[in-house]
């Protein structure tokens, strides 16, 4: 099978590259702006595979994208590609409508006209908004999204569907909940709270960190997704969760005691406005038509994780020494005085 990958060069699509290109025979094309957040450092590993190519380019370029279809011809597209971060979409809503909008829909127009056989979106549990324990989200669920960026993949999602209602093309949408493991962009929790606890620099929990978040090992996301290409319903919505619900501040203390590190480092900052209190969602579906089931538990998970970070700090000092980044933390976190 002949796959397009789009966002591959980022954190999960990466992973899901070096899982396909290990574990299968097919060819991947990877399709990649690179942003902030695509990093070729993340492909290191497989970019001398003859079965991978690498091609940077915008999604939301339409003659690129339709030239790249007609030469690649790919049986399956894998769409992750999209601005991901919930608070730089509260700092400028701009790139989640242009990328995640707009970009979906160009894609979307393109492998219509392509034919291509199977249409995997990547989406995400924060569409559900937030929900009042003891509620768990199945995909019937209305979608009821809160940030800028949720709000932009709940409506990539409805364009998604709308391509299968009416045009009858061969979408498959997942929603997956909070992703954690190696060549995570430092802006996300576990990534930058172990860069921080590491360097014995003071951990930023939003609000009282009681929101509840379901944590999901990246591997066990993209043996998800490889499920729903091969088995997964066309015109069906799938879940994707780790099974493992915990307020931030519980994966906070879970990390320090796992870096050896004393919880004197916590520090309450400002809230993010519209603080999504909780996710929960429900997989029962995709384990009862595909089998999967999440195999990494967070504690393994964590540790692994933090290996990794400990492991790497070219990687993670590469990254965090660019301008962007530099500027993005001082916007985020120089005005989140310490809240108590
Ligand atoms: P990421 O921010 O790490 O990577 C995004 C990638 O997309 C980057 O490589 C970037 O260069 C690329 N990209 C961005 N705009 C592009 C454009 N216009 N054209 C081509 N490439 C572009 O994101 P991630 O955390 O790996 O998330 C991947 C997907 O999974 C996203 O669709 C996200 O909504 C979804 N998702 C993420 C999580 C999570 O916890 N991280 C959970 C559920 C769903
Ligand atoms: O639920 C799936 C979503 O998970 C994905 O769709 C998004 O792409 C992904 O970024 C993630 O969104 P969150 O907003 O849940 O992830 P983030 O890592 O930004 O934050 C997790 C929780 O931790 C959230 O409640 C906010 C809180 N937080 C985050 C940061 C960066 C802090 O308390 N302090 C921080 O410094």
């Amino acid at each position: 099978m002949q796959i397009l990958v789009t966002g591959g060069a980022g954190f999960i699509g990466s992973a899901f590259v070096r899982m396909v290109l290990a574990e299968t025979g097919d060819q991947v094309t990877n399709l990649d702006k690179l942003t902030y957040a695509g990093n070729l450092e993340n492909l290191r590993a497989v970019e001398g595979n003859p079965r991978y190519r690498f091609v940077q380019g915008d999604i939301c370029d339409e003659k690129l994208v339709n030239a790249l279809l007609a030469e690649a011809k790919p049986d399956a597209i894998v769409h992750f590609a999209a601005e991901s971060h919930v608070d730089r979409s509260i700092d400028d809503p701009a790139a989640v409508i242009e990328t995640n909008l707009r970009g979906t829909s160009v894609l979307l127009k393109v492998a219509k006209a392509a034919g291509t056989a199977k249409f995997v979106h990547v989406s995400t549990d924060e569409v559900y908004g937030s929900l009042e324990a003891p509620l768990v989200a199945t995909e019937e669920f209305l979608l009821n999204p809160s940030s800028p960026y949720s709000a932009s993949k709940a409506g990539s999602d409805l364009l998604a569907r709308s391509y299968f209602v009416t045009f009858k093309m061969p979408v498959v949408i997942t929603r997956a909940s909070n992703n954690y493991g190696p060549y995570q962009y430092p802006e996300k929790l576990i990534p930058l709270m172990t860069a921080h606890a590491l360097e014995d620099r003071r951990l930023p929990v939003y609000g009282d960190g009681q929101q509840v978040r379901d944590w999901l090992y990246v591997d066990d996301h993209c043996r998800a997704i490889l499920a729903v290409l091969q088995k997964g319903r066309v015109g069906e919505i799938y879940n994707i969760g780790g099974n493992c619900s915990l307020p931030n501040l519980d994966v906070v203390r879970r990390l320090l005691a796992a870096t050896g590190k004393p919880e004197s480092l916590i520090e309450y900052v400002k809230d993010r406005p519209g603080h999504d209190r909780r996710y929960a969602l429900s997989s029962d579906k995709l384990h009862r038509e595909t089998g999967w089931l999440p195999l990494v538990g967070f504690e393994t998970g964590l540790a692994q994780t933090i290996d990794w970070y400990r492991a790497n700090p070219v990687w993670l000092a590469n990254l965090r020494k660019r301008a962007d980044y530099q500027q993005f933390m001082e916007r985020q976190y120089g005005n989140r005085a310490a809240s108590r």
